[in-house]
């Protein structure tokens, strides 16, 4: 099994890129079984996003991924198209879920692997259900998959979700795109992702407006023309190498192919924190500030504070002044990082839902396990912080959303290698 071995407490010096977004990619890679022809650009190259061609394919798109440019060709010629998503495609990949809205309202049934519980929390997708029966699917539950069904296609509604949940919006919309009349989705996720798959869905044909927390879908024909959309940054991505900067940019670093204006939470926090950051068009300019002051933080949905960048975040606060406090509101078990920071040194308590941080703490290596994608990042930031060496076990995690970490890592001087 691989691992990475960081040599810790070195001066990060360059530039980095910030690559397209995960989450992004996801949904509109699900979106793409509604068209015909689409090239989509700026396509991480992370495992998450190969299990998803590789489920599109196994219902029976054609795709072309030019992986040295980072786009993807898809082709749907609507022939032997399986409306399956199998257990084994599912199970590593939550958003394979995702499949189900497009496949239900475009081929009329779905069969789709229930995604079950993840290392974060139990993570139910009684919400994604709880739309598409709202637009008229009937949908059952038996052995471990989800099976739904709209014969006749699916209706128009109102649907107001009772919580907000990025996935159950993204399905709803995917579904609500061929449902006869008009749909309203109240209380919606409005993460950038989401407006991305709108602007994806508006290429297609289909006529969607937003306003604060409600999208309304009008009934339109598709095109059939070839569709091409660049995907947007990762806003995640970007949060990770910005706390690595205020924890080791001795000197200015710049970090490219961005927009400011959607990571507005982020950048106020850790400006708040007293990290000193510069704001362009595209990028941003960051540098270390040693007297870094403590802060209480809640995560939320966009336009919050998110929980993808929870953990990161707790690193950065063992290195500031005073008590800081994070209270983790949007899943239940997001602490599993907490245990092997305090191995590294750190001085962390868990109370409820609250993480209470006291800093600053000297970090020194250690061997420690990554258990999700962002807790594995969390554990790399306190590796490059930490005095010694940082022996980072089960780091398939970090691939499933990090596209060339170490790469990007070692350009700006890091010293990390793979083994
Ligand atoms: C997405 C992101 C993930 C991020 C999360 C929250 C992708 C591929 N993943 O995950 O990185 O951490 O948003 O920003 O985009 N819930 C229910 N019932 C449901 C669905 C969700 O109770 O049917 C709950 C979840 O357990 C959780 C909360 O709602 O407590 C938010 O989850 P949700 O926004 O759905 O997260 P995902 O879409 O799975």
């Amino acid at each position: 099994m691989q691992k990475l071995i960081i040599k810790g407490n070195k001066e990060l010096n360059g530039k980095i890129y910030i690559s397209g977004s995960k989450n992004a990619t996801l949904p509109i890679l699900a979106a793409s079984i509604l068209g015909n022809q689409v090239q989509l650009k700026n396509i991480p190259l992370v495992k998450d996003i190969f299990t998803m061609v590789d489920l599109l394919n196994f219902i029976g798109l054609k795709t072309n991924f030019i992986k040295r440019k980072n786009i993807i060709n898809i082709l749907n010629i609507d022939k032997n198209i399986n409306t399956l998503a199998p257990y084994k495609l599912v199970k590593t990949m939550r958003a394979g879920v995702l499949v189900l809205g497009p496949l239900l309202t475009k081929y009329g049934k779905a069969k789709v692997s229930l995604p079950g519980g993840c290392a974060i929390g139990t993570r139910p997708v009684d919400l994604h259900l709880f739309a598409l029966k709202k637009l008229g699917a009937k949908i059952k539950i038996k052995d471990g998959y989800i099976f739904a069904e709209a014969k006749k296609g699916l209706i128009g509604s109102v649907i107001r979700f009772p919580s907000i949940s990025v996935g159950a919006t993204e399905n709803a919309l995917l579904a609500a795109v061929k449902a006869k009349g008009k749909t309203i989705l109240k209380n919606c996720a409005i993460e950038p992702e989401i407006k991305d798959l709108i602007e994806f869905l508006k290429k297609l044909g289909v006529k969607i407006t937003s306003k604060g927390r409600t999208i309304t879908i009008i009934e339109s024909g598709f095109k059939n023309s070839k569709i091409v959309h660049e995907i947007i940054f990762d806003r995640i991505e970007l949060g990770t190498y910005m706390i690595a900067c205020a924890l080791l940019a001795k000197k200015k670093m710049k970090i490219e192919r961005i927009n400011p204006r959607i990571v507005k939470s982020e950048i106020d926090i850790l400006k708040k924190i007293g990290v000193k950051i510069i704001k362009s068009k595209s990028a941003v300019t960051i540098k270390r500030n040693k007297k870094l002051k403590k802060i209480n933080v809640t995560t939320k949905p966009y336009p919050g504070f998110p929980t993808d960048l929870q953990a990161q975040l707790m690193v950065l606060l063992t290195q500031v002044n005073g008590v800081s406090k994070i209270k983790e509101n949007i899943f239940e078990n997001r602490f599993m990082h907490v245990p092997e920071l305090k191995r590294m040194g750190a001085q962390i308590e868990i109370k409820n839902k609250t993480a209470i941080i006291k800093g600053p703490t000297k970090l020194t290596g250690a061997e420690v396990m990554a258990t999700d994608l962002r807790a594995s990042v969390s554990l790399v930031l306190a590796g490059l912080v930490a005095e010694n060496r940082t022996i980072i076990n089960r780091i398939y995690h970090l691939d499933r959303g990090y596209e060339f970490l170490e790469d990007k890592l070692k350009s700006c001087k890091a010293e990390i290698k793979r083994i």
